[in-house]
């Protein structure tokens, strides 16, 4: 711990990239020298901390990357106490509590979505000065209305909807199009709704296939002989939810080290075997109604370029009162977003909660009364 007023802070950035991340570090970096603290950036995430990579972040290194997408320090899925180092899985708490023993830190500021609220966790259970930062295009962290990065992506996927629209229409075909969420259907419902999908799939509601069939077969009866159907990357059919679902009862169920192991296996061997559901659907789909039907995976555009005004602005909000928290010496807590303000959350209540689309939110309210399919049975 650094001597006197001046705070010695350091900041990385982890899990998946988002839009919006370089204007949170600039936020927090800003606030953080106004305050008069010294700030270190490590690079490629939890890993760059195990490794003790960083670099200084001064106000030149803040300058001009508020526009910028990605993230300048770097980003890597690690899980601090289970990581894999030299071919072995090892629990690097240690290491990191030595590095930020050896740089006389202050505290740490970990941006990044689920996974990085349960490291932020762990590491200060383990008795360091952590505050989180909810980043993630998926827009699934608890206890926040939403996340930096998910207004840029619902951006370009509502883009891609409008865009795929004419190419459906003009050959009267059904395309999919697959929408990134992990296990929320956030991202592809307001993206959904937003480009005027006919038909939204979501994570949350397991589709009966028949269902999906009807609503595009009752457009053609009406005239409209195109569908543009947004399937969210975690939605699945009926049975393939329920072959899931049965997969992890088999984890929560297991008691042994053994039995965990072979049930978690079993379950990454299942959801690997349904890796392409939304081909599977488009072939169902094309026997079923007899239009032409195409698939396009967004993929990872969705994660890229330039973040919209509306996450930079969030991006701004949520680092500068992280710097105010730091400087108050608050910690243990994610500053979320929480309408017109931001408010610390302890982080006990956010890390492992994932927060999806409520069955009834206004949102799938919304897509009903416009007489979006839901692919519901
Ligand atoms: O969490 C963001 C996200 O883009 C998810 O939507 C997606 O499931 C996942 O990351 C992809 O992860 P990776 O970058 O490791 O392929």
């Amino acid at each position: 711990m650094t001597t006197g007023s001046t705070k010695r802070i350091g900041i990385l950035t982890a899990g998946g990239d988002s839009p919006g991340l370089n204007a949170a570090i600039r936020g927090f970096g800003k606030a953080a020298l106004h305050y008069g603290m010294e700030l270190i950036g490590y690079r490629d995430g939890i890993r760059g901390l195990v490794e003790n990579r960083h670099v200084p972040l001064d106000g030149k290194a803040l300058s001009g990357i508020l526009t910028i997408g990605g993230t300048i320090l770097g980003t890597s899925r690690d899980k601090v106490h289970r990581m894999s180092v030299d071919g072995e899985v090892r629990d690097m708490r240690p290491q990191v509590i030595e590095n930020y023993e050896k740089e006389r830190l202050d505290g740490l500021v970990l941006l990044g979505g689920g996974g990085t609220a349960k490291n932020a966790m762990r590491l200060a259970e383990a008795g360091l000065n952590v505050i989180h930062l909810p980043k993630t295009i998926d827009n699934d962290i608890a206890h926040t209305d939403t996340s930096f990065g998910f207004a840029t992506a619902m951006e370009i996927a509502t883009d891609a909807i409008d865009r795929l629209h004419s190419t459906a229409h003009s050959h009267h075909r059904i395309i999919l199009t697959e929408i990134m969420g992990h296990r929320a259907g956030w991202l592809t419902l307001g993206a959904g709704i937003a480009g005027g999908a006919d038909i939204i799939l979501l994570p949350e509601i397991p589709y009966s296939v028949d269902s999906v069939a009807e609503t595009i077969n009752a457009r053609v009866a009406g005239g409209s002989n195109f569908s543009v159907v947004a399937v969210a990357e975690g939605a699945r059919d009926l049975g393939d939810a329920a072959d899931i679902e049965a997969a992890e009862a088999l984890v929560k169920a297991a008691k042994t080290p053994e039995a965990i192991g072979a049930a978690k296996k079993h379950l990454a061997n299942v959801v690997d075997s349904q890796r392409e559901h939304t081909f599977k659907l488009a072939r169902e789909l094309e026997a079923r109604t007899g239009l032409e039907t195409r698939v396009t995976i967004l993929g990872y555009v969705q994660r890229g370029g330039t973040p919209v005004a509306a996450d930079r602005l969030l991006g701004s909000r949520i680092g500068t009162a992280a710097a105010h928290h730091v400087a108050k010496g608050e910690f243990s807590i994610m500053v979320a977003a929480r309408g017109e303000e931001t408010a610390p959350i302890p982080l006990s209540e956010v890390a492992g909660n994932l927060k999806l689309v409520p069955p009834e939110h206004e949102w799938i309210q919304t897509a009903r009364k416009l007489g979006t399919g839901l692919g519901e049975s």
